[in-house]
């Protein structure tokens, strides 16, 4: 099983197996363009509210900002509206997203009680209202996202899915746990089998997959397109290479700290620098923990005041990243060239 292998999405072109898992908090655009660089064929926004778009809040549609370096790329929505849901995909598309995905596995209580996420599972008339006015809404594919179903044991997920493809689904992920699990067990990828073998799209396994190993095994055993990677690779780049290729050549610390500077300054331009100092504190003991950086290091980065204080902290302690760092800026579009293709009226009220 190669996961250099390219698969598609109705005419959406996937250049490998490895799917960017969709992750709120974590999957900016900045998160998405080095998920590329280090080889998911596919990354996906955080989910976005379809409320949000709806009423135009300026932090929302944030989320709707599309780079030139992440194609192809799916934004994630989530609602419980079909009218609002359609109208928001529509506005996803005018943002030059490739995919427009549904969310119907978020189990967090600030979601479900919208009778959004995971609720849509016991509620699979509306969720196929939904996904049939999404996809007639839109020009691009039409994807969702689900778990096995609310309480545990559920098998939900069997009855649901096929329906959501007759609906309009041109591909279905499983994440193989309930919504009451949250993300407690393991992720029953027997499940995932079941459903690749009741639907004639492409199906991903989403769920536990944290090494070349792990993502072969979930393929052969479940005859999914692709696998979805998402906590393995929080702070941990060289994981996607190390998924996709087998390679599992660990990164100095020079590498590490080139990668995090990186990240930093991309999300600092993305987010400003108050929204990026909270944001980014998570990221420091992603990147520096594994026992590559003393704790103590770690400790003293998220206490700082301010994002240029850390970069410098970070060169101090690796300066070989220096160069680094220069070399990826040179060879990656800078932010200022990012396309922001959102229409003007995005902005506007119409
Ligand atoms: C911090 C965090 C945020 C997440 N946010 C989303 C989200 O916005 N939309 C979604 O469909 N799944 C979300 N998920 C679920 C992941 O996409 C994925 O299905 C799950 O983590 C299992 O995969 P993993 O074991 O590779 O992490 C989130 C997971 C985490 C850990």
């Amino acid at each position: 099983m190669d996961l250099r292998e390219p698969w598609s999405i109705g005419p959406v072109e996937i250049p490998t197996r490895l799917v960017l898992a969709p992750m709120a908090g974590v999957s900016v655009q900045a998160f998405r363009r080095q998920g590329r660089r280090f080889g998911a064929g596919l990354v996906c926004s955080e989910m976005v509210s379809s409320a949000g778009i709806e009423h135009r809040n300026e932090r929302t549609l944030g989320y709707l900002r599309v780079a030139s370096d992440e194609h192809p790329l799916a934004i994630q929505l989530f609602g419980s509206e079909w009218a609002a849901m359609a109208e928001s995909a529509r506005m996803i598309e005018a943002a030059g997203a490739d995919l427009v995905d549904i969310n119907f596995g978020c189990p967090v209580r600030k979601v479900t009680k919208t009778g959004a996420g995971a609720t849509l599972l016991a509620d699979p008339d509306r969720a196929v209202r939904i996904v049939s006015a999404v996809a007639d809404a839109v020009g691009i594919p039409v994807t969702v996202k689900l778990r096995r179903g609310m309480r545990n044991g559920s098998r939900d997920c069997l009855v649901l899915g096929p329906r959501l493809v007759d609906a309009g689904a041109a591909s279905l992920t499983l994440h193989p746990r309930s919504a009451q699990q949250m993300y407690t067990g393991t992720a029953d990828h027997a499940l995932t089998a079941e459903l690749s073998s009741l639907v004639d799209v492409p199906v991903v396994a989403s769920g536990d997959i944290c090494s070349h190993a792990d993502a072969v095994g979930v393929l052969e055993q479940t005859g999914a397109a692709a696998v979805m990677v998402g906590r393995a690779a929080q702070g941990n780049p060289w994981a996607l290479a190390e998924i996709v290729e087998g390679d599992s050549r660990s990164p100095s610390r020079e590498e590490i700290a080139a990668e995090l500077v990186l990240f930093l300054r991309e999300a600092v331009r993305e987010l400003g620098e108050r929204r990026a100092s909270g944001f980014l504190k998570k990221f420091y003991g992603w990147y520096l923990g594994h026992g590559r950086f003393p704790r103590q290091f770690r400790q003293e980065l998220v206490v700082l005041d301010s994002t240029a204080e850390v970069e410098r902290r970070l060169l101090a302690a690796a300066p070989g990243a220096i160069d680094l760092v220069d070399r990826l800026e040179a060879e990656i579009p800078p932010g200022e060239a990012v396309t922001l293709e959102l229409p003007i009226s995005i902005y506007g009220g119409g």
